[in-house]
């Protein structure tokens, strides 16, 4: 999905840094925990290498991504929906598709034929719905909005009627969240949208299969703030896979929208762009200071084996100061890889920055090159 920060292209480079420095072979190292998981990109790579994960993160929707993607190590059979649809509503939508006999691709062409319901989506984030306001909002097309209303109460009455299991209900979820960013009318991140119409948003809305990842390792998947979460566990970690935010820009404000159609709790929101309450989703990562103390907390654990820091180059921790944190705790590597700025409308001299990665060898282990 577009997210800042997606580590999709880098994770490859990231593990090969980490297998020049660290034994990944054997067999006992293989846990990961990926403690800032947003698009669960790296989750994905290293459940794909076969490691089993722990992930986390303070928005749901990207708890939600990580059920789907992380957790959940099965193709979905809908067999309780498949009863209740009853066989001849299947078979009706089945001819549609011929030869279609993917349960899951049945449901996604159920949910896509539903009739659009003008729900909260509508109301706030269409312009019809939103009309009333002295700017009304145009971050989905009347009828996708509605669209998405609809698949969204649907998910959840099938949910309250237990119609569907918990993996399910988040594989669900998580297409629908997915799907969602290629009908947006946003340049690229939900604090404003676009005052005209991109012909993205002007599709009319389907939901898109995702690919499921089965692997046979149990993987563990949290909400919230992994600073505390996983300083009140027990569990050590061969590699713990940082990448926190880099720089002011707090990620609640900046993916409201697909937070609360993940969440679809009808909250209080304000503002041209319709903001949701966001002050228990604050990082601490978007403050230099705070983010320095925050690094050095988590890296005092010493609940790995391995720590490893992604960062960008243009950060707001500098890197003689993440150094004067690591350093005194074990064995550092560092590493840079450039890659193409990410796109945006500033006048940004630089094509290319750096993603610098740190690696920290707990000194207490041994099993290191
Ligand atoms: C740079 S992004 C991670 C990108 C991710 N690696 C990917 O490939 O999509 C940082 C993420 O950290 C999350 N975050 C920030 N502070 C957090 C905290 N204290 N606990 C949990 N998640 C946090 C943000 O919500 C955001 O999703």
């Amino acid at each position: 999905m577009r997210f800042i920060g997606n580590k999709e292209s880098l994770a490859p480079k990231i593990y090969q840094i980490i297998k020049q420095y660290c034994i990944v072979d054997s067999p006992n190292i293989r846990s990961v925990c990926d403690m800032f998981s947003g698009s669960v990109s790296v989750g994905k790579f290293f459940k794909n290498q076969g490691f089993s994960i722990y992930s986390c993160d303070m928005l749901y929707f990207s708890y939600c991504l990580q059920k789907a993607y992380i957790e959940n190590n099965q193709v979905p059979l809908f067999n309780n929906l498949k009863n209740t649809l009853g066989i001849q509503q299947i078979n009706k939508i089945n001819s549609l598709f011929e030869n279609e006999q993917n349960p899951y691709q049945i449901v996604l062409h159920f949910l896509n034929s539903l009739s659009g319901i003008k729900g909260f989506i509508y109301q706030n984030y269409a312009p019809n719905g939103s009309k009333d306001l002295a700017q009304p909002r145009m971050y989905f097309s009347d009828e996708n909005a509605q669209k998405i209303d609809a698949i969204r109460m649907q998910i959840e009455i099938w949910k309250e009627q237990g119609l569907i299991n918990d993996n399910e209900y988040f594989i669900l979820l998580a297409t629908l969240i997915e799907s969602v960013s290629f009908f947006a009318n946003v340049a690229g991140v939900y604090a404003a949208f676009c005052k005209h119409w991109d012909k993205r948003a002007l599709k009319p809305f389907m939901l898109k299969k995702i690919e499921l990842i089965c692997s046979d390792k149990t993987h563990f998947c949290f909400y919230g703030n992994s600073t505390e979460i996983f300083s009140n566990t027990n569990k050590h970690f061969d590699i713990l896979y940082l990448d926190p935010p880099y720089n002011h820009r707090q990620y609640a404000p900046n993916y409201h929208l697909i937070e609360t159609i993940a969440r679809y709790d009808n909250p209080q929101i304000k503002g041209v762009a319709g903001l949701r309450e966001w002050k228990n989703q604050k990082s601490a990562f978007c403050n230099a200071k705070s983010a320095l103390m925050e690094l050095e907390s988590i890296a005092k654990y010493q609940n790995y084996r391995n720590l490893v820091l992604s960062y960008n180059s243009e950060g707001i921790m500098k890197k003689v100061e993440i150094d004067e944190v690591l350093r005194p705790l074990g064995q550092v590597y560092f590493e840079k890889i450039p890659y193409p700025r990410f796109k945006s409308n500033r006048n940004e001299s630089k094509k290319h920055i750096e993603e610098y990665v740190w690696i920290l060898e707990n000194k207490n282990t041994k099993e290191s090159k």
